[in-house]
């Protein structure tokens, strides 16, 4: 069955430093190709990569000052995705136009409204300050998936694939798998919650590194993880020294690590998948975000690896949905997501007419 994606929402298109000025850059969002470029203030644009002519991508072309021109036939569209030249005739066609999508630069990720552009409110962007907040250090990524986007968000979701997908990767520094760790999912309104704390254990060796913690020093440990729809997984991950009440009080002394993951569906069946992890623990010493990002980013390349060997399964065979326990948060994520298509059906549908 061919994917129904969630239109009304912002998705990120594109790191920041992809869209450049004069080289225009094609890439496909929920099976749409689109052509990405910014105007002479910077300001980035995103249009249908389809010239409504011959149906050449205007990607292949050049951009001349704000607008940009097909490479077939030297018709040039503006950020709005109007035909402002046809080189060899005098008239411009009213249906010499190509759809343009709102968008916007935050967070250091090009974001756009692959929706009713009518509802493109930049305030309902997620909430991802922490990668240019300049209390925190952050790196992050681009990494392509071969697979339905959903497999990656209930991925993202479920903690129990941990010890055995990351044994080394993150197992033996950032995560036990010595016992078995109660977690506590619930959903609040179109959020999903997985939280999981541990109380008055050895600090493991990656909090000894980022906060110089040594092997005799106890800790309490949070988990806390928040799905949001389309496809968006924050997880904020920390310790604190045993006991002092970090579980119900202010936890806001105490660095942490946000782990923020942006999913883009580019076709049903290939995913973008835009991460980034920011820290707070010492601010001078940058080698601490390096080894962050190493230790986050071989952890995803074993996650892409197995969902991408699901997806060959999934494709080969037909097959039932099986759920555990631990598949909670993600079973939960996907009834937010599937509930938020099947309300927005009415919308998209009045926009079509
Ligand atoms: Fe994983």
């Amino acid at each position: 069955m061919a994917e129904r994606f969630l239109r009304n929402c912002w998705y990120v298109a594109a790191l920041d430093t992809e869209v450049v000025r004069m080289q225009p850059m094609r890439r496909t969002i929920l099976n749409e190709p689109i052509v990405l470029y910014r105007k002479r203030d910077g300001s980035p644009v995103a249009l249908e990569d389809r010239c409504a002519h011959r149906q050449a991508p205007l990607s292949k072309g050049v951009v001349k000052g704000d607008v940009i021109e097909c490479p077939y036939h030297g018709m040039r569209y503006g950020p709005d995705g109007k035909c402002v030249l046809v080189p060899s005739q005098d008239t411009i066609p009213p249906a010499a136009v190509v759809k343009s999508y709102p968008v916007v630069e935050k967070y250091k990720w090009i974001w756009i409204w692959m929706g009713n552009p009518a509802k493109a409110d930049p305030n309902l962007i997620e909430d991802f300050h922490w990668r240019d907040d300049p209390g925190w250090q952050s790196k992050g990524e681009l990494l392509p998936l071969k697979a339905n986007y959903r497999l990656l968000v209930e991925n993202l979701c479920d903690l129990t694939h941990v010890p055995f997908i990351h044994p080394t990767s993150l197992n033996e520094t950032m995560i036990d798998r010595d016992e078995e760790i109660p977690v506590n999912t619930f959903r609040s309104g179109q959020s999903v919650t997985v939280e999981r704390w541990e109380f008055n254990k050895p600090a493991p060796s990656y909090f000894r590194t980022m906060a110089g913690l040594s092997r005799d020093d106890k800790v309490d440990r949070w988990l806390n993880l928040i799905y949001t729809p389309p496809s968006f997984v924050r997880l904020d991950i920390g310790a604190a020294p045993a006991g002092n009440g970090a579980k119900d009080g202010d936890r806001s002394a105490y660095p942490t690590t946000r782990n923020m993951n942006a999913i883009t569906p580019e076709t049903d069946k290939t995913t973008h998948y835009f991460w980034a992890n920011a820290i707070n623990y010492d601010l001078e010493d940058e080698s601490l975000m390096e080894i962050d990002y190493r230790m986050v980013h071989d952890a995803f390349l074993e996650d892409l690896e197995i969902i991408e060997a699901q997806q060959e399964n999934m494709d080969a065979r037909p097959y039932a949905r099986l759920n555990m326990d631990g598949d909670t948060g993600g079973v939960e994520a996907m009834n937010v997501l599937e509930e938020a298509i099947v309300a927005e059906q009415g919308d998209l549908a009045e926009v079509a007419e």
